[in-house]
């Protein structure tokens, strides 16, 4: 079997995680990164024994790379001209510009949540709308947030019909070893409706959703409250939990076992011995499903480092056509993965 040629723009806190992911696919093969600095990231690819290969964004500076000896592989233009599709993961913004490179070398190329809508044909969650990733040559991946509250919202709405939403997002507010936010103690408010209603409604058009974020200084993952309306009558609270014990990409979790709060599931993944306490999986409570008069309300965690890459990997098997449907493309994606094997 021809496997797909993959390449990753970005080797950062999404990059390299995605470069993983994509190694794990038996039916993929990554060619290569591409990243623009010796970050610490590319320092401990190469104390690793560069497991992969290294290109250079053009205005890179090789000799800082050749100074510590890091190995390289080519330019930008060299990976492109050998891959059938670009994960771009470069900084919010840089995707756009990367992209012309993209259109020039008649590559395809998803991008990441800190793009704009504009920059990609098709704004993609593996769930909720596969079927208009076929083929596409752009694709966006939903924000971290965005994408595990879809996963959710999307397991109840395919089950028993889903009309309307309101979330509360917890945000963590940096990612961990960060420093450019500073040393916080506080907790700041976005206007409403936050950004991951609106997309969902993009995506999700025939639900109103609406929201509030709160940025908190964490770095462990975000927990999101969902209320969610039923479409078809009132969603049960032994509905909804049989509906999450379900789905590959949720770990129902029990309060009572230790799972206290984000924190609980960044130390679990780190004792499964997870790369870097990476977990591709959702988690939430069983002890916060609620029914409130017609609604159903529950909380989920957000691990925003690893949640959208099960995601962008069901983007490349759309844009590709390497299955048809959501049910076979995240069903391949989540195998390769492992996903579901803690049920
Ligand atoms: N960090 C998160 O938790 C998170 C979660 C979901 C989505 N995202 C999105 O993923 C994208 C990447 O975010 P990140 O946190 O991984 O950023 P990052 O800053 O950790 O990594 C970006 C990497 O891109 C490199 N780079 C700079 N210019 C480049 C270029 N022209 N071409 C290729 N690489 C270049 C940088 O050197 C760096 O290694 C953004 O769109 C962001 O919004 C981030």
């Amino acid at each position: 079997m021809k496997k797909i040629k993959v390449g990753v723009a970005g080797y950062g806190v999404i990059g390299q995680r995605l470069a993983d992911g994509v190694v794990r696919q038996g039916d993929m093969e990554l060619v290569g990164i591409v990243d623009l600095e010796p970050t610490l990231s590319i320092r401990a690819l190469k104390e690793k024994g560069m497991p992969y290969n290294l290109y250079l964004v053009d205005g890179a500076d090789r000799t800082k790379f050749d100074r510590l000896g890091i190995p390289v592989s080519g330019s930008f233009g060299d990976l492109l001209g050998k891959v059938d599709i670009m994960l771009d993961s470069a900084p919010g913004g840089v995707g756009a510009k990367n992209k012309m490179l993209y259109e020039k070398a008649g590559v395809k190329a998803i991008f990441q949540g800190g793009e704009k809508n504009s920059v990609a044909d098709v704004f993609f969650h593996g769930y909720a709308n596969y079927e208009k990733g076929l083929g596409a040559d752009y694709l966006k991946l939903t924000s971290c947030n965005t994408t595990g509250l879809i996963r959710s919202v999307d397991c109840l709405d395919r089950r028993y019909g889903v009309d309307r939403v309101a979330i509360t997002i917890i945000r963590r507010v940096a990612d961990p070893g960060d420093y450019h936010r500073g040393l916080t103690n506080a907790l700041q408010i976005d206007k409403a409706p936050s950004h991951q209603a609106v997309d969902l409604m993009t995506i999700m058009p025939h639900i109103q959703a609406t929201g509030i974020l709160v940025h908190t200084p964490v770095t462990h993952g975000h927990i999101i409250t969902v209320v969610a309306h039923g479409r078809n009558g009132k969603i049960t609270r032994e509905q909804a939990l049989e509906a999450f014990r379900g789905h590959e990409r949720i770990r129902v979790v029990r309060i009572d076992d230790g799972f206290l709060g984000n924190a609980s599931f960044f130390r679990y993944a780190r004792d499964l011995g997870n790369p870097r306490g990476d977990m591709y999986e959702i988690g939430l409570w069983e002890d916060s499903i609620v029914e409130s008069g017609d609604d159903i309300m529950y909380a989920i965690n957000i691990p925003q480092e690893s949640v959208t890459i099960p995601e962008t990997i069901d983007a490349v098997r759309a844009a590709l056509r390497m299955q048809p449907d959501s049910k076979s493309g995240t069903a391949k994606t989540n195998g390769f993965l492992g996903l579901g094997g803690w049920k």
